[in-house]
Order: C-alpha cells, then sequence, then structure tokens
C-alpha cells in the first residue's frame, strides 16, 4: 500500500489541464489528424516509471511508449551514452562507412538471439522497416514470393507491412494492398471459446487446409508469426502451434521469422518470448525496447539467410544511426546488469495476484473476461457476458481508460476489437509504484 508521501502520482489540474489543452489545439492545427493519439495529456519530461506533463502533473506509465522502455524513461547511463556519443558524431550513415558502435551492436545482437549457428544483422529505423527488411530477405532466400501471416497479426502501418497487420481498421481507404501474402487463423484460444490445445488444433487443420485451398506451399517465402500476439490483444502463441509451424518451414523449405517488435528484450521472461516455445525461428525483427526509445530497429538471423539480399538492395541513410546504437548498447548493459527479463516474471506475477480478483466481478461496466500475456506483457479483455464472451464496447474500455488518466495512470488498449487494456509497464519500476498503478486501474474498472 502507498501512502500520500510515498505516491508517485500528483496531480494539480484536472487532465488535461490547461497547457496541455493548448498544445493538443497546436497539435490539432499543425499535425495532420491521421496521427491517432491515445491520452489528451501533453508531456515534459519522463524518468523511470513517472511522466510529468505540461501543467506538472506526475503520472504513472504503464504504457512505456508502446513498450519500447523496459529499462524506463531517461535512464542515466542511455542518456549519457548518447550525449556522448552526440559530442563526437551524430550521423554518418552505413551506407557510407563504418562506425563502431554499429558493428558492435551486430555483434551483440548476433549473440544474444536464440538461433544457433552464425548469425548477422541489419539495423533500420522502426519495426515495420525492420519487418520489411525480413520479407525482402527472405525472398531473396527462397527465391519465392509468398509470406504467411495471421489473423490478429499487427506489423506495422507501411504499405508492405500494413497488408501484414490483419485489423481492418488501420487500412480503410490505403489500398491496394500488397500481393502474395495469406492469412491464417491465429489460435486466439479465449475468443475461440476452446481450450489451448483446441485451438492449436483447429487452427493447424485450417493452416494445413489452407496449404489445399489457400496458397501453394511450393512459393512460401516465409511464416511470419508474433511469438505474443501484441496489437492483436497479448495472446501468446501455444508452444505446440509453434513446433508444427517450425516443422512445416523445415519440411517446406520457408523461414520462420518471429516478430519481437513489442515481445522483445525482456518483456515476456526471457530476452526474446520465442525462447519460452523452445523453438528456433531463422530470422527475428526487434525494435521498441532495443534503445529505449531512439528510433532503431533489427532484423536478425542466420547468416546463410541473411547475406541472400544482393550487395546494395537493403538499408537506408539513418538505420543504425550512431546515437542510436550506443543507445542500444547502454540499454543490452541495463537489461542484462538488472536482470529485467526476471523482473519482468516477478511483476507478471504481482499483477495477476493484484487483479485475479476482477475475473469474478460483477459490473456496472464491461466483465474482465480474461487476463492473459507472458511475463510483463499482460492484458485484460473486457467482455459484455462472460458466457457468451461478446466483445465489450470499445468506448466502454475507453471510459475505463479515461478514469484511469482522470486518476493519474496512462493505459492503453489492444485486442482485434478494441476491447481490451494492455500494461506495458516499465521493468525498472518498484513494487510500490506497481501497486499504486494497479490501484487505480482496479478503481476505474469498477467504476
Ligand atoms: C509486433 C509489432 N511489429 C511491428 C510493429 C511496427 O513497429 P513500428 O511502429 O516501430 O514501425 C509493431 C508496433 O507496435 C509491433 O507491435
Amino acid at each position: 500500500m502507498t501512502t500520500t508521501e510515498t505516491r508517485s502520482v500528483l496531480l494539480r489540474t484536472a487532465i488535461p489541464g490547461p497547457r496541455s489543452q493548448e498544445l493538443l489545439a497546436r497539435r490539432e492545427a499543425a499535425v495532420a489528424a491521421g496521427l491517432g493519439r491515445a491520452t489528451p495529456i501533453a508531456v515534459a519530461e519522463a524518468h523511470g516509471a513517472i511522466v510529468t506533463d505540461v501543467d506538472g502533473n506526475r503520472l504513472l506509465d504503464f504504457v512505456s511508449g508502446i513498450g519500447t522502455l523496459a529499462v524506463g524513461h531517461c535512464p542515466p547511463e542511455v542518456s549519457a551514452a548518447i550525449q556522448a556519443q552526440a559530442e563526437r558524431m551524430i550521423h554518418f550513415s552505413a551506407l557510407v562507412g563504418t562506425y563502431e558502435p554499429y558493428v558492435a551492436l551486430c555483434e551483440r545482437l548476433n549473440g544474444a538471439v536464440p538461433i544457433s549457428g552464425p548469425c548477422k544483422t541489419l539495423l533500420a529505423n522502426s519495426g515495420a522497416e525492420a519487418v520489411e527488411n525480413a520479407i525482402k530477405i527472405a525472398r531473396a532466400a527462397t527465391g519465392r514470393p509468398a509470406i504467411l501471416v495471421f489473423e490478429g497479426a499487427y506489423h506495422g502501418r507501411t504499405l508492405l507491412t500494413l497488408t501484414l497487420t490483419s485489423r481492418t481498421f488501420f487500412k480503410k481507404r490505403f489500398g491496394p494492398f500488397a500481393p502474395e501474402v495469406y492469412r491464417a487463423p491465429f489460435p486466439y484460444a479465449y475468443r475461440m471459446g476452446v481450450s489451448e490445445e483446441q485451438a492449436t488444433e483447429q487452427c493447424w487443420a485450417a493452416f494445413e487446409r489452407m496449404l489445399v485451398a489457400g496458397v501453394d506451399p511450393d512459393t512460401i517465402a516465409a511464416v511470419l508469426i508474433e511469438p505474443v500476439q501484441g496489437e492483436g490483444g497479448f495472446i501468446p502463441v501455444p508452444a505446440e502451434f509453434m513446433r508444427r509451424l517450425r516443422g512445416f518451414c523445415d519440411r517446406n523449405g520457408s523461414l520462420l521469422i518471429a516478430d519481437e517488435v513489442q515481445s522483445g528484450f525482456g518483456r515476456t521472461g526471457t530476452l526474446f518470448a520465442i525462447e519460452q516455445t523452445g523453438v528456433e525461428p531463422d530470422l527475428i525483427v526487434s525494435a521498441k525496447s532495443l534503445a529505449a526509445g531512439m528510433p532503431l530497429a533489427a532484423t536478425i538471423g542466420r547468416a546463410t539467410a541473411m547475406d541472400a539480399a544482393h550487395y546494395g538492395g537493403v538499408g537506408g541513410t539513418y538505420g543504425g544511426n550512431p546515437l542510436a546504437c550506443v543507445a542500444a548498447l547502454a540499454t543490452l548493459d541495463i537489461i542484462e546488469r538488472d536482470q529485467l527479463p526476471t523482473r519482468a516474471r516477478a511483476i507478471g506475477a504481482q499483477i495477476r495476484a493484484r487483479l485475479a480478483p476482477l475475473l469474478d466481478a460483477e459490473g456496472p461496466g464491461p466483465l474482465v473476461g480474461d487476463i492473459r500475456g507472458l511475463g510483463a506483457m499482460l492484458a485484460l479483455e473486457f467482455v459484455t457476458d462472460r458466457n457468451s464472451r461478446t466483445p465489450a464496447p470499445a468506448q466502454s474500455v475507453l471510459d475505463i481508460l479515461s478514469r484511469a488518466l482522470q486518476h493519474g495512470l496512462i493505459v492503453m488498449r489492444a485486442g482485434l476489437y478494441a476491447n481490451c487494456i494492455r500494461l506495458l509497464v516499465p521493468l525498472v519500476i518498484s513494487d510500490e509504484q506497481l501497486d499504486e498503478g494497479l490501484e487505480i486501474l482496479i478503481d476505474a474498472i469498477r467504476g
């Protein structure tokens, strides 16, 4: 329990306060309207798990830049590394020449991924760009065009990755989309209303049917999957389903690509979530918590595949910028030093213990139907009725988020039906801060 003196949240105005509203009005006038925003707050600074807005309100951050800040906001080691590098060289471009932080980071990532045998890495600016690189590399390595993805998947918003992304809400009026992308059902046991084993069997049958009725397996370059579906609602892939995908890829000569953009770098209790299935992918795509908020992403994988793209065929002006690379090296040091994957498990256990009673609690608002995820990558799914599992209206979940924000907690939703709340706390959060935030969340859910 937190006392008034030890509380992290400190509210001086209603949320959003007058200065936030002013900046919000400027944003609306100056910024393209299609850029969504989960909250109306305007932030001035952030440290650890605490964000201070422009009105001087202190809030707890359970979003972490959408899973970017496993090491929290502004870790001093990362800020110092960026500052020191900024005084030496801000940019050069790896397309022009070589600088040590780029190479050092690739060496480190090659050794960190759960892939046996020699690995190589290519750096980029965003998760979407790194997914695109993985697809290009898979096509070059196999000489095949088709990519198999899943319902509920989120892989980004560039036109190829938007094609790979599932939820139609993101796609409105942006077509036509890229060809040779095929979508299979995802073992979303809760929404299918069956056990994980049954979901695996049913989705595997659908997968095999697709190979006969949907796409010629001889044309499949890669199967692309999030080991824990992120935007789709924090649904871990059952280990048996992942093993079957591995078996298919081995038999078929296709690559298995794990999109760990949201699940990577300790959040799920291991450095990469796929480790917990015992399956080795061929390529891993990562970003977000890799560099504590600096724009950086990596495609990492078997050297034979990674070397398949022709010379000059991949890369970009900024990919692997020196500031981002030193930030990532410092971030990886913190993740190792502070054993953040282990901490993620403890955080996950604390969250589950606090939220479990909600699974039996009655309204007035939407009901918590499921609490799921891996480690500290956890979500609550809201329904109107626990038997039918009918998704709660998106607005009812927005109302909960809004109540939480009014009391100083930043949280965000997820899910194919926008009926989930995802928790992505910084892994450096203290037990007291976590408890304080969960208390606010529980009150907001109770209405
Ligand atoms: C699993 C996954 N892949 C790819 C992306 C796209 O990353 P970015 O927003 O950096 O382009 C995201 C972003 O949320 C993601 O969660």
